[in-house]
């Protein structure tokens, strides 16, 4: 009895020594994985920064993991990012396939395509149209500052009281990016709108939680009914809201002058005809879907970021006030040019960016065999870019585990940006929404600040600024005072 147990026992262990997980040769170090589940035990879901800490402590700047049978790559700090996706850009252009989220984008739109044609050209499209962009009579900046009218209507509701700016933030990010793509905005309690909101916040929450981490380590769990179906779901309505959106606008269409960013595409359908390109339809409606995922989230938790530390640091908050009042005088409203003269308040938005780390991780996957640090990372590994590593790294900055906006002033008080400020990742595959991002940053904060003092609330205990864990992090949730400022 015992013996079989025990030759049972034996049969076990050689199973598990034979297909024991190995690293590939001369890969980044890392733990020990089981089969299977890679190294999935080593990992807290609920808080796995701790132990990428840990990993990055013991194994270096370049380490690796098992995400199940897979092996991902993580880089930590400025030089092991810029070696790889600045210095050998070209090795690092493809994105993970066969994941939660690159499974619902079924491999089009832009964000998870992987590196082709399809990602090459509609990459190049959307830069120049966004550049471009006098479309239509209205410039981005007027659709943005158009927009900020409709947020301060709505905080002068609030005003002489507190308000939760969760959905404020998101509901103008989302009609900002919307007036880009299709020239028009949704009211703030418009149905379809809320539809919107609600389907991207319900996949944020499941893809960033443990369920789809689960997904993407057992493959065999997939079809089963679990929670990430409903992320397919959601992707299907959002798809269907998009497409009849796309269609409504066809019918008011004057080929050759667009008005936004959809009707551009749609002129170059017309150019391109039926020649085998990468432009059609289908992938106009999931494009437009990653367009407008990407300028959510993005945008809307980095002003949750901005207004939480604005409202916690007032001397911060008023010394910028000071320079907006004297910079805009009386001038009706802010333009983006105005920033050269800011440079203080230039400083709060990067530093609000920096230690806010809207987006700590950026995913890629080599495109072809390469090399980094001495180690060879063959084709088709997964390689996280830590940023958030950068935007905190020790000798990168002057502070940088405060909120101060010195670490963007050099010692005559002027702006300067420090190379380690890459919130937008660095490299080809980097955001290319930067540009907009950025100016609805400004216009955005430089015309509530002008207008409102914010606070505070005496009651609210102190802040707690550890962020929610995601793919994109926001601060947990929080009340803020709204007042109007005296001229
Ligand atoms: C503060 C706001 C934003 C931040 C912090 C941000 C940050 C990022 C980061 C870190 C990436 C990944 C880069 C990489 O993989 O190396 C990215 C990708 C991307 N972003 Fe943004 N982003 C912001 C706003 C926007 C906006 C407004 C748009 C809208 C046009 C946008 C469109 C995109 C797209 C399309 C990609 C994928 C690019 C590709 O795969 O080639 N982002 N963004
Ligand atoms: C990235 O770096 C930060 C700061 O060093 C760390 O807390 C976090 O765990 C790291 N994340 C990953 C995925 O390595």
């Amino acid at each position: 009895m015992l013996g079989s147990l025990a030759v049972v026992w034996l049969f076990i262990c050689l199973l598990f020594l034979f297909i024991r997980t190995q690293r590939p040769k001369n890969f980044p170090p890392g733990p020990q994985p089981v089969p299977i589940f890679g190294n999935l035990f080593q990992i807290n879901i609920n808080n796995p920064l701790k132990d990428f800490e840990r990993f990055a402590e013991c194994y270096g700047k370049v380490y690796s993991v098992y995400f199940g049978t897979k092996p991902a790559v993580i880089l930590t700090g400025l030089r092991a990012v810029k070696e790889a996706l600045l210095t050998n850009s070209g090795d690092y252009l493809g994105r993970p396939q066969n994941i939660l989220v690159s499974d619902v984008s079924e491999g089009k739109g832009i964000i998870l395509v992987d590196y082709g044609p399809l990602w090459k050209e509609h990459r190049r499209f959307a830069l120049m149209t966004l550049k471009n962009f006098g479309m239509g009579k209205q410039s981005m900046e007027d659709r943005i500052l158009g927009e900020t009218e409709h947020l301060i209507a709505r905080l002068e509701k609030s005003a002489g009281g507190y308000m939760n700016p969760e959905t404020l933030f998101h509901d103008a990010a989302s009609n900002i990016i919307y007036l880009v793509l299709f020239g028009l905005r949704y009211d703030y309690e418009d149905n379809i709108l809320k539809e919107y909101v609600r389907c991207f916040t319900e996949n944020t929450r499941i893809t960033n939680g443990g369920w789809g981490l689960i997904y993407d380590t057992i493959p065999m769990v997939r079809s089963l009914p679990l929670p990430f179906k409903k992320v397919f779901e959601n992707g299907k309505t959002v798809r269907k809201m998009t497409g009849d959106m796309i269609r409504t606008h066809k019918a008011s269409r004057v080929p050759g002058e667009p008005r936004d960013f959809v009707d551009c595409y749609l002129d170059e359908l017309d150019k391109r005809g039926n020649d085998g390109s990468p432009f059609d339809e289908d992938q106009l409606v999931r494009y437009i879907v990653d367009l407008h995922i990407a300028g959510l989230d993005t945008t809307s938790n980095t002003l949750l970021s901005a207004f939480l530390y604005l409202t916690t640091h007032p001397d911060t908050q008023e010394k910028c006030q000071k320079e907006i009042d004297e910079v805009l005088g009386d001038k009706a409203h802010v333009s983006f040019e105005d920033r050269v003269n800011m440079p203080y308040t230039q400083a709060v938005i990067h530093e609000c960016q920096r230690f806010g780390i809207t987006v700590p991780t950026a995913f890629h996957c080599t495109n072809r065999d390469t090399q980094l640090k001495g180690y060879r990372i063959p084709k088709g590994t997964f390689v996280i870019a830590n940023l958030s590593s950068v935007l905190k790294e020790e000798g990168q900055w002057k502070f940088p585990h405060e909120f101060n906006p010195a670490n963007f002033l050099n010692a005559q008080g002027q702006f300067e940006k420090p190379e380690a400020f890459l919130p937008f990742s660095a490299g080809p595959r980097a955001c290319l929404g930067e540009g907009l991002a950025r100016m609805e940053l400004f216009l955005i904060l430089v015309t509530l600040l002008r207008r409102f003092q914010f606070f505070w609330p005496e009651d609210a205990g102190e802040p707690d600024f550890t962020p929610v864990f995601g793919v994109t992090i926001r601060p947990r949730p929080y009340r803020m005072g709204v007042r109007l400022r005296q001229k």
